[in-house]
């Protein structure tokens, strides 16, 4: 069996409820909600948008370079209790330096999280930027340049939060600047937006790999181009489901893709949110579509390779 690697995972959203009552608790922040248990019955959604109101409220209680380091620790270590040998995590500094936090109390507490789960649980791990775009692009620009001397940090930049509405094209200068400054480049699209947002992340942003990508199935001129292109498409079922943009695990399109050829993989997007980490969506996805040893194989395999790694690495996983 290959280990998981995680390429799709957003670390505000691995923020689980007990943690959400003891960083509030450590900041002296009042929380909306009675209890942990209160704060949980919140976690029913409607869509991305609605998730993402709760998701960017509970992020008000991190406010310190070790409440980053603290979340991300907790992570890794269920990560790899998950299996997961390598992953590559999301971070949205926009939500926290509008509130005050500095970029680099973000990106340190993140490091020093990354730093202690190496020495303790032989878990790699590397930061992506993203950019929320359905804030305004000049404030995205402005973010990159407040991290640019931190480029040595950061593996990659990606584009996230409320999709429709906001297409990639807007954040073509911004990829762009980041390529120049020696980033690489993912985008989420496709999730609730139409296929053209994935067409445009490659042919405008030049994105790498694609979050989601699940609505690429409504063009087949676009279906056949990302199996040419063997575009990485990291699919997160839990996320899906409970943001109703499939019915249920069973009528997930993942078999369809993996049928058509295209080189999908399995991760988690919010695990805190969403019912469950990498291996919880691996097992419950298994069983809803019935897939098979080679499946499984494929799903791994197309993980490992589409990680922004060393060779050396890469065969050490494969
Ligand atoms: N930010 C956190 N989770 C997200 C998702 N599933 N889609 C877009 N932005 C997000
Ligand atoms: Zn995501």
């Amino acid at each position: 069996m290959k280990p998981l690697v995680e390429l799709h995972v957003h670390i505000e959203g691995t923020l689980e409820p007990e943690m959400v009552f003891d960083l509030a608790t450590r900041n002296n922040i009042a929380l909306p909600y009675a209890s942990v248990d209160a704060l949980r019955e919140l976690m029913e959604f409607d869509d991305l948008p609605s998730f993402l109101d709760l998701y960017y409220e509970c992020c008000a209680v991190l406010r310190t370079r070790e409440d980053f380091r603290d979340l991300m620790l907790a992570y890794l270590r269920r990560a790899a209790a998950a299996g997961v040998a390598h992953a590559e995590i999301f971070f949205d500094p926009q939500t926290h330096t509008l509130r005050g936090v500095p970029v680099d109390d973000v990106i340190d507490g993140l490091l020093d999280g990354i730093a202690a789960a190496r020495d303790d649980l032989e878990v790699t791990a590397g930061l992506i930027l993203c950019f929320l775009r359905d804030r305004p692009v000049a404030e995205a620009a402005a973010t990159l340049e407040s991290a640019a001397h931190r480029a040595g940090d950061l593996l990659s930049v990606g584009l996230d939060s409320a999709e429709v509405g906001y297409p990639p094209h807007l954040f073509a200068e911004v990829f762009e600047r980041a390529r120049e400054l020696g980033l690489r480049t993912v985008a989420h699209a496709g999730e609730e937006g139409p296929a053209a947002y994935v067409s445009e992340a490659l042919d405008v942003l030049r994105a790498e790999r694609i979050d989601h990508g699940i609505r690429s199935l409504e063009d087949p001129v676009l279906v056949e181009r990302l199996r040419r292109e063997q575009t990485p498409l990291t699919i997160c079922p839990f996320s899906n489901v409970r943001l109703r943009a499939v019915a249920d695990l069973a009528g997930h399109p993942l078999k369809r893709m993996l049928d058509a050829g295209l080189n999908v993989s399995i991760h988690s997007d919010d695990p805190a949110y969403f019912g469950g980490y990498i291996d919880d969506n691996h097992r419950e996805i298994e069983a809803a579509l019935g897939l098979s040893a080679s499946d499984l194989d494929t799903l791994a395999t197309n993980a490992i390779n589409s990680a922004f790694i060393t060779d050396e690495r890469r065969n050490e996983l494969l």
